[in-house]
């Protein structure tokens, strides 16, 4: 296998034509083998549910390169099931774990010299997507769907990397309602959450920090990951929301955090709590933890990293989270999953 030629230490979170992605039809009511395919673009109805009424859903996850050579996914059995709950939230039919997985192994061994080296601290992206194909002109679930598997080697989401950013408490948009798709993972969500995002960095933040859209009183997440605090006794919490999206990698630090002896908890989070935590973090597959510096809310600011250090418990869940990925540390709850190629 030779590898391609990219600078790997300074990618970014940006699309990259790789050789291959892989496509799978839903028609009369089953799925037909998935093809590989060189083309990025997807010839389409104009009338197609998802370009009208927004019946599309996608999964993020990684791919790693680890320490003795092997090429392995994170947690993938996860992102097959929110994708099974996206799916069915929408009415769209869901796609077998089964399904995604072979999608997963093909799409990946097709695209072998895109898996960025060990230690460059880049990884390959997969993105699975599926779209209602079939025109629709009233409102109603489409009749022919496509399931596609996408991959490109990616740097860190935050532009810093493991480099502490600003939030800011968005107190007007909300992302999603509390009994809507915020807890699945549907590109509407993302339109909605561009007002908020776009505002947070025009007025100098990196990214927008959603309050409960019903009461406006309690965290949700932040646009693209999800939230935790430390307390002063050093617990990590995390909002329980029915709005937020339930993430793998914040599941995965629950997870990490009890190993390391801390009693995590997921409840419902007061917005003036943030002033009691002593460290917080945004964590997601694209933000990995994302370690956060400071959080602003109406015109009060709290510093957690005064010196723009990742602060002691960020560092020491990251450290864990991406030891397990890499293979350097034992993967003792099954999380990693060896790709044949
Ligand atoms: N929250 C939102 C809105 C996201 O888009 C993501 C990314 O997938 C996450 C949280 C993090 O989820 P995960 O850790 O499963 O990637
Ligand atoms: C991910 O972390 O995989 C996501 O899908 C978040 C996205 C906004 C980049």
């Amino acid at each position: 296998m030779q590898r391609v030629d990219l600078d790997w230490k300074n990618l970014g979170f940006t699309y990259r034509k790789t050789d291959f992605n892989i496509r799978y039809t839903w028609k009369d009511g089953e799925w037909g083998d998935g093809v590989l395919s060189s083309d990025e673009y997807i010839p389409m109805h104009m009338a197609a549910s998802c370009l009208h009424y927004g019946q599309e859903a996608f999964e993020g996850l990684k791919v790693y390169e680890q320490k003795n050579g092997d090429v392995v996914v994170f947690r993938d059995i996860e992102n097959a099931r929110r994708m099974i709950r996206s799916c069915e939230k929408i009415y769209m039919p869901p796609v077998p774990a089964a399904m995604f997985q072979d999608a997963i192994d093909r799409v990946v061994a097709a695209n072998r010299r895109f898996v960025p080296p060990f230690g460059t601290g880049a990884t390959m992206y997969v993105r699975p997507l599926m779209i209602g194909t079939g025109p629709r002109i009233g409102v109603r679930p489409a009749d022919e769907y496509m399931f596609i598997v996408m991959v490109t080697p990616v740097g860190p989401y935050f532009k810093a990397g493991f480099k502490p950013v600003t939030l800011v408490v968005e107190e007007l948009f909300d992302r999603a309602a509390p009994n809507g798709v915020g807890d699945v993972k549907v590109g509407g969500n993302y339109a909605a959450g561009l007002r908020a995002s776009i505002k947070a960095k025009n007025n100098g933040f990196t990214e927008a920090l959603y309050l409960d859209a019903k009461e406006k009183k309690y965290l949700d997440e932040s646009g693209p990951a999800n939230f935790f605090g430390i307390t002063k006794d050093g617990q990590y919490v995390t909002p329980a929301s029915s709005s937020v999206l339930p993430s793998i990698t914040n599941m995965s630090l629950i997870q990490i955090a009890e190993d390391m002896g801390m009693q995590p908890q997921r409840r419902a989070v007061p917005v003036e709590e943030i002033f009691d935590f002593v460290d917080a973090g945004c964590c997601g597959t694209a933000a990995v933890i994302t370690p956060v510096k400071s959080i602003t809310w109406r015109d009060r600011e709290v510093v957690y990293c005064a010196d723009d250090n990742p602060g002691e418990y960020c560092t020491k869940l990251y450290n864990r989270l991406v030891n397990i990925q890499l293979g350097i540390d034992a993967d003792v709850h099954g999380w990693i999953r060896k790709l044949t190629l």
